[in-house]
């Protein structure tokens, strides 16, 4: 479980930060439903554009937000993306949530959230002395440098250098001290080792998501419930949730899918991961261009316990697809040879490079099981194409200008072309075996312990008693706004 014990005079510095800084936290309860933020809340962020570097957008962490860049409010029904049948070559519904409409572009300042929270309200991580620093295969730093931003926090950012053009120029602008590690794409090995690096820095603290049960906490309550809201909301009579798919990074996002299991337990749960590092389905190593998704480790958050198929998605497929709905050429062939209505195309901009892979993944998952229209299935957008423009002019340069013959044979190759390739459907052995591995890069390099690592396959009370803690940290939350407020009063 996270440990909630109260660091007095850390705690003390905190509250004077957050009332110079004007921060008051919204609640899990909050995020995990934006109906209880109150009235006044709301009003100010309707005046707050979606991504200003403003404390109110605390109150955005969520999946709730209206599509919109400025004035946006609330909304019941997460903004989604459905890939229609005609695209995807499958009958069953696949619903992809997006995160395009989070403060940061990305959802992954939830995660962020989700881990430094716990570290302010009991004071364990001190405003006045710490800095915060963001290992990150993606977007986590992201998200972490504009919550320390909001904090007055001084926050440092290890990326890998090959990340997209567009995220150095974030960080840069929003201004953080930033370091760049060798690995390739997602290095997740790299990034640890520059992370022990700066644990001798006494100052240094680290708020690493692949080990923070912040991250699948924050994931299991506002995104595992956002997405059963979604299949609520939409869901036709007589479909059921068949299950839901995710490629990994630090592996938080599967535990929304946890929620989703005790929720519809006929539902399956897929682990997503790039073809080209395979460690699940092909025991490998490598480079790879899904950036946020990881590689070489299973992330000690992941409980693979609950995990029933494992996909590994072609980065070529995801890479080609994000041409195809990012050009004019690719957008004219979806409404011309495809019919698709404008409202189906305009929001396929809100698939990142990882999001189409889920979408992939979901599709693989609905031949595998052989999904009908009675199915639907789940997953996220964890960022939108916003983010990787640079990714599709290099296209454009490599391979010369995009036209309709290029889109279609991108769309019967890439799309309808998947195949029930590459899947490992996880017996009890395969599940134990992947936990086992945990033991190399967690217990011999990062200093976790055996007992720790057997509990988590022995008890299944540990992930449940990590999921449930939302309400006592709610409760340390409400204790801090309440003494923000006396002091500002
Ligand atoms: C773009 C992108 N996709 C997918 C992921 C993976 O999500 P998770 O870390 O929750 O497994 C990340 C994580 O950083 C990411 O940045």
């Amino acid at each position: 479980m996270i440990d909630l014990t109260v660091h007095r005079q850390g705690l003390a510095h905190n509250l004077k930060s957050a009332a110079k800084h004007k921060v008051v936290l919204p609640t899990f309860a909050q995020l995990r439903d934006p109906g209880q933020i109150g009235e006044a809340t709301l009003a100010r962020l309707a005046e707050t554009p979606l991504s200003a570097v403003d404390p109110i957008n605390l109150f955005r962490i969520h999946w709730h937000n209206e599509a919109k860049a400025v004035g946006g409010r609330m909304q019941a029904v997460p903004n989604y993306v459905e890939i229609p049948p005609a695209l995807s070559g499958v009958p069953c519904r696949i619903l992809a949530m997006a995160g395009k409409w989070f403060p940061t572009g990305c959802h992954k300042v939830g995660a962020a959230y989700g881990c430094m929270v716990p570290r302010l309200v009991t004071g364990q991580f001190d405003t006045a002395f710490h800095r915060a620093v963001w290992p990150s295969t993606g977007n986590f730093c992201r998200g972490g440098v504009f919550i320390s931003r909001l904090l007055g926090v001084d926050a440092v950012a290890i990326v890998p250098k090959t990340m997209s053009r567009e995220r150095f120029d974030w960080l840069q602008k929003i201004g953080c001290r930033m370091i760049a590690t060798p690995g390739e794409t997602s290095g997740a090995k790299e990034l640890l080792e520059q992370t022990e690096k700066l644990r001798e820095d006494p100052s240094m603290r680290i708020l690493n998501q692949f080990a923070e049960m912040g991250n699948p906490l924050w994931h299991y309550n506002v995104t595992g419930t956002a997405l059963a809201e979604l299949f609520e909301a939409v869901k036709r009579p007589g479909q059921r949730l068949a299950g839901a798919a995710f490629c990994s990074g630090s592996g938080g996002t599967l535990s929304a899918g946890e929620l989703l299991k005790e929720r519809y337990p006929q539902a399956k749960l897929a682990v997503g991961e790039a073809l080209q590092a395979s460690v699940i389905v092909r025991q490998g190593f490598g480079t790879h261009r899904i950036e946020g998704v990881g590689d070489r480790l299973i992330p000690w958050v992941h409980n693979v316990r609950q995990t029933d198929l494992a996909i590994a998605v072609d980065d070529a497929d995801a890479l080609a697809l994000l041409r195809l709905f990012n050009t004019a050429a690719g957008l004219a062939y979806l409404r011309a040879g495809l019919g698709l209505r404008d409202e189906q195309v305009e929001p396929l901009a809100w698939m990142g490079i990882s999001g189409i892979a889920n979408v992939l993944c979901c599709i693989k998952m609905a031949k595998w099981y052989e999904l009908t229209e009675n199915d639907v299935l789940v997953t996220v957008l964890t960022d939108s194409a916003d983010l990787y423009r640079s990714r599709v002019e290099a296209m454009e340069e490599r391979f010369g200008p995009y036209d309709a013959v290029q889109a279609e044979r991108d769309h019967a190759l890439h799309l309808l072309g998947q195949k029930t390739d590459q899947i490992v459907e996880l017996t009890y052995p395969e599940r134990k075996r992947l936990h086992n591995q945990k033991y190399r890069s967690w217990v011999e390099e990062q200093g976790k312990t055996v007992e720790e690592l057997n509990e988590q396959w022995t008890r299944p009370a540990y992930w449940d008693d990590v999921h449930r803690q939302t309400d006592a940290l709610d409760a340390l939350i409400t204790e801090f706004n309440e003494q923000v407020g006396e002091s500002i009063r």
